[in-house]
């Protein structure tokens, strides 16, 4: 396929992947598209939010990160460290000059993030709830850097030994859908059973979900690098209302 490729090609294309997608005929490693569709160096971010660097979160994330190097895309797996992370003080300065003012790596990472192409928000299940430092992390990314996520495609992965993994999905499933970020899915809930990085790895399903998701990433990556080609760029939107309850 030629770098060009046409509307019409691109309808045909979507729909074909969407066929696949619903009846699970394409491949769990490899999207089912032509590679020369990619000449620029796309990257995801993604983003372990448990305090243990090598454990059950960054398994399932580097299953993810290996079905989208598959795919020619590059990734990162960034570490949110072990030590407490500040919640959002409410003060409203990001609002006005784009910055959080508390100092450690939120700005920074927003600077990263600013580079990257897709996003994988990943974190352990701490009692049906995502973890406290990515519930930190993110608040305050999203609150001080959203603009910077517009159009770019994100997911979240959770892992757990035994329960509370869909709530904690519900959760980071929030970030996506108010910062006009499309969402990625995978043929299951994006999940992970196990204690240890062993019982992880023993949980063929999950890594298979894992694998599934990091699939559809990079085909939606390079649907719309192929939409931009074909003149379809992102939305603009209007002027944001903001309309309170109590005036
Ligand atoms: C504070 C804390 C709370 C936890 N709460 C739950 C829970 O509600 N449900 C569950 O299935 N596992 C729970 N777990 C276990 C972890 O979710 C599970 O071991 C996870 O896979 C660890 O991922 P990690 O190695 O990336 O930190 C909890 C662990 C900790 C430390």
């Amino acid at each position: 396929m030629a770098n060009k490729i046409s509307r019409r090609d691109l309808i045909k294309y979507s729909s074909i992947a969407s066929v696949g997608l619903a009846t699970g005929v394409l491949s769990s490693t490899a999207c089912n598209n032509d590679k020369n569709i990619t000449d620029k160096n796309m990257k995801v971010l993604l983003v372990n939010g448990s305090p243990r660097e090598k454990g059950c979160t960054f398994t399932a994330l580097s299953e993810v990160a290996s079905s989208i190097e598959k795919n020619k895309i590059s990734t990162e797996i960034y570490w949110l460290g072990s030590e407490p992370i500040s919640s959002c003080r409410a003060c409203g300065v990001c609002r006005k000059d784009g910055k959080c003012v508390i100092n450690d790596n939120v700005n920074s990472f927003v600077e990263k993030a600013s580079l990257c192409d897709g996003f994988i928000f990943g974190s352990p299940v701490h009692f049906a709830s995502a973890s406290g430092m990515i519930t930190a992390f993110l608040d305050r990314v999203f609150y001080s850097g959203r603009g910077v996520f517009s159009g770019k495609p994100g997911a979240a992965i959770v892992s757990c030994r035994r329960a509370g993994s869909t709530t904690t999905l519900d959760q980071l499933n929030k970030y996506f859908p108010i910062s006009n970020m499309p969402q990625v899915p995978s043929q299951y809930w994006c999940m992970v059973h196990g204690n240890t990085p062993d019982e992880v790895k023993q949980d063929l399903e999950g890594l298979q979900i894992m694998r599934t998701l990091g699939t559809n990433m990079a085909w939606l990556l390079k649907c719309i690098e192929a939409g931009k080609k074909a003149g379809i760029g992102l939305p603009q939107y209007e002027a944001r209302q903001g309309t309170n309850f109590i005036r």
